[in-house]
């Protein structure tokens, strides 16, 4: 049985279709692989491994760390440390840049993460998933890298990805030149090029919000939804259809699918505790964007380009609107309309 392309060759062939390439980024993207399996595995195993509830810490964010979060953490750390290829890591789990051991060679890229996105839905067998971002080191800059050289707006990643543990793991990747998915195919171990050149559909009739914040939107999301729920008898004069699953990254992968929009806009409450809004601008927002634009789609806080933003801090957060092309434009003209 032909085995197809696996996301190793994948890479060194686009790479070696850009030219003038060391091979140390498609050795940084094999060890963020296998983290990504070996996260896959514990993941899978659940309950039967002890794996699953809270660990009784809570990260710099002040939510309570699921085990999974730890877990996953150390293991995307501990495999991305010793290659030689990055020069330091931050993760959503972690206050501070984490610096590599002393005895490790230092590389050129930077590696940010949020290693178990979803992690509340890993005690109802949900879906969870990987997200992360790979920027080069800012040039001429020395020594141990700073929390500043992590402050690079989203338009300066160079490859952004995620793994969706599902019903089937997958990895889901651009380095600027369109978006790829790639299946886990358990028998050999490998991903597998499974939806090449993946592009959202322009139009859309589903919705993901977390419609229990309702009372707290802004006119403009409000203005979209309710057209929105008011289906053929409202304004667009057509029905849609709502999903949330509480997982940015599975919400955001269906978008990717099937097209539709994903939001997690700011509000009032959010505002009352001085956050612009829930998701993570450097872990979640930027890398999901990415792949988003990468794929026809549009990303938006409502009133800028997410990717164009400047990150004042590693876990600054930003409101978040992204997928189709069509639905986008028209809430990003809501927000226009209301200022
Ligand atoms: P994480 O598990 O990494 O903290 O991220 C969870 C995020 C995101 O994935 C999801 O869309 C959102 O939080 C859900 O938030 P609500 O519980 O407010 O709906
Ligand atoms: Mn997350
Ligand atoms: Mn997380």
């Amino acid at each position: 049985m032909p085995i197809g392309t696996t996301i190793t060759e994948f890479i060194i062939e686009e790479q070696r279709h850009i030219g003038n390439v060391s091979g140390d980024f498609t050795a940084l993207i094999n060890d963020v692989v296998i983290a990504c399996k070996a996260i896959a595995s514990a993941v899978r195993y659940g309950s039967l491994v002890g794996v699953l509830g809270a660990a009784d810490t809570e990260n710099i964010q002040g939510e309570t760390q699921k085990k999974l979060d730890v877990i996953s953490n150390n293991l995307f750390i501990k495999r991305n440390e010793w290659a030689g290829h990055v020069a330091a890591m931050a993760s959503e789990e972690m206050t501070d840049v984490y610096h590599l051991p002393a005895q490790y060679p230092r590389g050129k890229y930077l590696l940010v993460f949020d290693p178990l996105d979803g992690s509340s839905n890993t005690d109802v067998n949900g879906a969870v998933g990987t997200i992360f971002s790979i920027m080069r080191r800012p040039e001429g800059t020395i020594g141990e890298p700073t929390e500043d050289d992590f402050l690079q707006s989203g338009d300066h990643q160079v490859c952004a990805g995620y793994a969706l543990y599902g019903p089937s793991s997958m990895m889901v990747l651009t380095t600027g030149h369109g978006v790829n998915g790639f299946t886990l195919d358990q028998r050999i171990g490998e991903f597998i090029l499974t939806n090449p050149d993946m592009k959202i559909p322009a139009d859309a009739q589903d919705f993901s919000i977390n419609a229990s914040y309702m009372r707290f939107w802004d006119p403009p999301v409000r203005r979209y939804i309710d057209e929105c729920l008011a289906g053929k008898e409202g304004p667009r004069g057509r029905d849609f259809n709502m999903r949330w699953a509480g997982a940015m990254i599975a919400d955001v992968h269906r978008v990717l699918c099937q097209g539709g929009v994903f939001l997690y806009p700011t509000d009032r409450k959010l505002r009352a505790k001085h956050q612009e809004g829930k998701l993570r601008l450097l872990y979640e927002a930027n890398p999901m964007s990415f792949i988003v634009e990468q794929a026809g789609g549009l990303a938006t806080t409502g009133e800028q380009r997410i990717m164009a933003l400047p990150p004042a801090n590693l876990h600054q957060r930003c409101p978040v609107i992204m997928g189709s092309r069509n639905e986008v434009e028209r809430i990003i003209s809501y927000h226009l309309d209301a200022q």
